[in-house]
């Protein structure tokens, strides 16, 4: 009886924790809503470019001013773009701009990727908050180090 009391007090402890979780995943995608546009939530939750190129042609690393770093790798081909990966562990901002830049230049020549402004990105993604536009930045400054990088080689 005692046990079944026990058992009976940790599965409500257990629901009320369950409730309090869901409240709280619900009240931040909320304020996900509230502040990203759908286009930076979805690269953000479904980053398929957020992986390693094994033995990339160009590779380009920046530390941005907020402290977070930002890492492009790219598999050239001709002067096109065959692949191209990130890697960040910057903000989600941060990742949804890495993985919408690592989208668009796949496939294009390195002319194109060379001239992709952080104004660009950030039209891309239907815009970011002011206090994000940094991360825009630092995914274009990368993209293009490693185009220096891959032109001096
Ligand atoms: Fe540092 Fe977004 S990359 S805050």
């Amino acid at each position: 009886m005692e046990k079944n009391r026990k058992e009976i007090a940790l599965k409500m402890e257990k629901d009320v924790f369950d409730e309090l979780i869901d409240e709280l995943q619900k009240k931040i995608e909320e304020d996900e809503k509230l502040t990203y546009s759908k286009k930076v939530i979805e690269e953000y939750k479904n980053p398929v470019n957020f992986r390693p190129i094994e033995k990339p042609d160009a590779m380009g690393e920046i530390k941005g001013p907020c402290g977070d770093t930002m890492r492009i790798m790219l598999s050239i081909k001709e002067n096109v773009i065959k692949d191209a990966a990130f890697w960040t562990d910057g903000c989600g901002a941060s990742i949804a701009c890495g993985n919408r830049l690592t989208s668009i230049i796949n496939g294009k020549k390195l002319d194109y990727a060379k001239n992709i402004s952080n104004v660009d990105l950030v039209k891309s993604l239907d815009g970011l908050p002011k206090e994000h536009e940094h991360c825009a930045v630092l995914a274009t400054d990368t993209l293009r180090k490693a185009l220096e990088k891959y032109h001096k080689a």
